[in-house]
């Protein structure tokens, strides 16, 4: 016994003149698989931080919901019970109001606008108001321009949404918007979902093109339509409880890292969008390229006075005004 403890003793002093340091590993979570944009995006940021920090720091990953839904797990980030999420910015407006405004159907003319506008100045006052609540963005990621699906009809217009009973996000720009449809907002989180199409709960969803691959939606609806509806940014969300035990130069690391794995799960969204169609169609989708978008901007103008009167008129026209 005496000797082992004495054993021990030289170990670790050996240990800390070799200059081993003690392994912290961070738990992530997400909503979809490790193959999927946003599991590329993680294991990006766990790369780096790996290697930045001579593996110090190393992560433990929770895909496909393993942590719960969006929203709980946002929750236990900010509470320091989880310490990573990598999560859209559907629920985020529960936590932090001043961030709905970027849900807003039709705000972001494409993905070169939506990405100016959420790494220019509107998105790093958002990280602010972020970080006031006790979530750190660490990097806006991303989800993607989102997309109807629904097992009875093709969208083609407006009119063709009305009457559908579609699943949303617990997100009430979303569905004040898509109200405006004739649509019937169904809010339920995301681990439901596959089950609910399955068992005709509701007729339909709504997400991009990378979701819809990874959760296998195709097995379970007929009909898609690329309506790019609304933009659906996401966030690389790192908990207050572990950030505020971070060395300066240890912080700088994380956030380098963040910047990579924004890029990497961007660059996913992007090669999931030039191919994902075909495959979906492959797998028996019948798709709608060409949607007529003006039938939707016309039926949402009333719901834009709403969001003008919510966020302000000027900050709609600002994030519209970049190019
Ligand atoms: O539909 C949702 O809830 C989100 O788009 C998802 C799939 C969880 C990814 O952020």
């Amino acid at each position: 016994m005496k000797l082992n403890r004495s054993l021990a003793l030289v170990l670790a002093g050996l240990g800390l003149a070799a200059g081993v340091h003690a392994q912290t590993v961070l738990k992530i979570g997400y909503a979809t698989s490790k193959e999927s944009h946003y599991g590329v995006g993680s294991t990006v940021f766990c790369d780096e931080i790996e290697k930045g920090t001579q593996g110090r720091y190393k992560c433990q990953h929770f895909p496909n919901s393993a942590l719960g839904g969006e929203r709980e797990q946002i929750e236990a980030v900010q509470l320091g019970t989880q310490d990573l999420v990598n999560t859209s910015t559907g629920p985020l407006g529960n936590f932090v109001p001043e961030v709905k405004i970027v849900d807003i159907p039709f705000l972001f003319r494409d993905y070169d606008h939506a990405r100016k506008v959420m790494d220019g100045p509107i998105g790093e006052e958002l990280r602010r108001k972020m970080a006031e609540k006790g979530l750190i963005n660490l990097a806006w990621t991303e989800n993607g321009f989102r997309h109807m699906t629904n097992s009875r009809r093709a969208i083609v217009k407006a009119e063709d949404a009305a009457g559908l009973k579609m699943r949303t996000m617990e997100n009430k720009v979303h569905m004040d918007g898509y109200k405006t449809f004739g649509i019937l907002p169904t809010p339920m989180p995301f681990p439901e979902l596959f089950t609910a199409l399955q068992q005709g709960t509701v007729d339909g969803q709504e997400n991009p093109i990378p979701v819809i691959l990874a959760a296998k939606f195709s097995q379970v609806q007929k009909h898609l339509s690329l309506t790019g509806h609304v933009y659906s940014p996401a966030a690389l969300i790192l908990s207050p409880a572990v950030w505020n035990k971070l060395s300066d130069a240890d912080k700088q690391v994380f956030l380098a890292a963040g910047k990579k794995a924004a890029e990497a799960q961007r660059r996913k969204v992007n090669e999931d969008e030039a191919n994902g169609i075909a495959q979906l169609k492959r797998e028996g989708m019948q798709v709608v390229e060409k949607v007529d978008g003006d039938s939707f901007r016309k039926a949402i103008a009333p719901a834009y006075q709403a969001y003008a009167r919510e966020f302000g008129a000027d900050r709609i026209a600002a994030i519209q005004a970049v190019k």
